[in-house]
């Protein structure tokens, strides 16, 4: 599976292939100085491939922060479990952690257990566009991010599933995040009817490159608009199975280093349970969404 190659401009940035459908590593890139040349590169694999992987990094949050904004404007992070906004002097950056800080409380979000497949924040009027998980500390086992390529699962969906979906469209919970935790200030809310939320297509033009992908958000709470309730949980269902297939993935094995960028439009991620005594520190940001996901033409 692992084919070696370059980017077109055969001599910028050297490639590997991670999966059949979804994810590229490229190779001997340092984020801390990469220039203007390199950066489009990378935006072009990034939209071929969907996520690339750069091992080895040594980025301060400053590095991470400007090697983001060179895709675009930055989210400010979501406040966390703890109450708190992300790092002092940084509000870009979302810690991703079990680890307890002093005062007995988590550093960060997400705890030790397993996020489900999801899509990043689908739940906003605009998603963000492109999301980076810097590892800092890695636990000894689990923990792996998966993605998957709704792209290629779109693609693959057999005709008439394609066709019964081509024009209807999910309301995306925003009640809870994918390790099922009550976002902060939110209503706890169980009924994918009345849960706060924001409905997208289910089937969207990819806003860099046009190419139709699946848009699912998260199967919890999710609601398929206009069905009666039951129709719309066999139709998700079926959606669901087929867009995760092993055949769409790439499991990603964490090392201390690692920067893996992904395109929050034509993936969904998961991330295994690792365990709790293990310490796990990573940084997440955001681009910010440029526009709301548009169905096909
Ligand atoms: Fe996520």
């Amino acid at each position: 599976m692992r084919k070696q190659y370059s980017d077109s401009d055969m001599t910028e940035l050297e490639l590997q292939s991670l999966s059949t459908n979804v994810g590229v590593e490229a190779i001997g890139v340092d984020l801390a100085t990469i220039n203007e040349k390199t950066h489009s590169a990378i935006t072009r694999a990034l939209d071929q491939h969907s996520s690339v992987l750069f091992r080895d990094q040594n980025l301060t949050p400053s590095d991470l922060v400007a090697f983001s904004r060179r895709f675009g404007d930055l989210d400010q992070a979501p406040v966390m479990e703890n109450g708190k906004t992300a790092v002092p002097g940084y509000p870009e950056i979302y810690i991703v952690s079990n680890i307890k800080g002093d005062d007995g409380k988590p550093i960060g979000s997400l705890g030790s257990g397993e996020a489900v497949w999801h899509t990043d924040m689908s739940y906003l009027e605009n998603p963000p566009d492109i999301s980076m998980l810097y590892a800092l500390e890695v636990p000894s086992d689990g923990g792996n991010t998966t993605l998957c390529s709704m792209a290629a699962a779109h693609d693959e969906l057999p005709a008439y599933l394609r066709k019964r979906i081509a024009k209807l469209s999910i309301k995306h919970d925003g009640t809870y995040n994918s390790g099922g935790f009550l976002r902060k200030g939110i209503r706890e809310d169980r009924d994918p009817m009345t849960c706060e939320g924001q409905s997208h297509p289910v089937i969207c033009a990819h806003p860099r490159t046009g190419r139709p992908v699946l848009y699912l958000g998260r199967r919890r709470n999710a609601y398929i608009m206009g069905l009666e309730r039951k129709e719309s949980e066999k139709l998700l269902n079926q959606v669901w199975d087929f867009a995760t297939l092993p055949q769409y993935t790439y499991c990603h094995e964490w090392r201390v280093g690692d920067l893996l960028m992904w395109d929050n439009r034509s993936t969904m991620h998961r991330r295994e349970p690792f365990p709790a005594a293990d310490r796990r520190l990573m940084q997440r940001t955001q681009i910010r969404g440029r526009e709301q996901p548009k169905p096909m033409n």
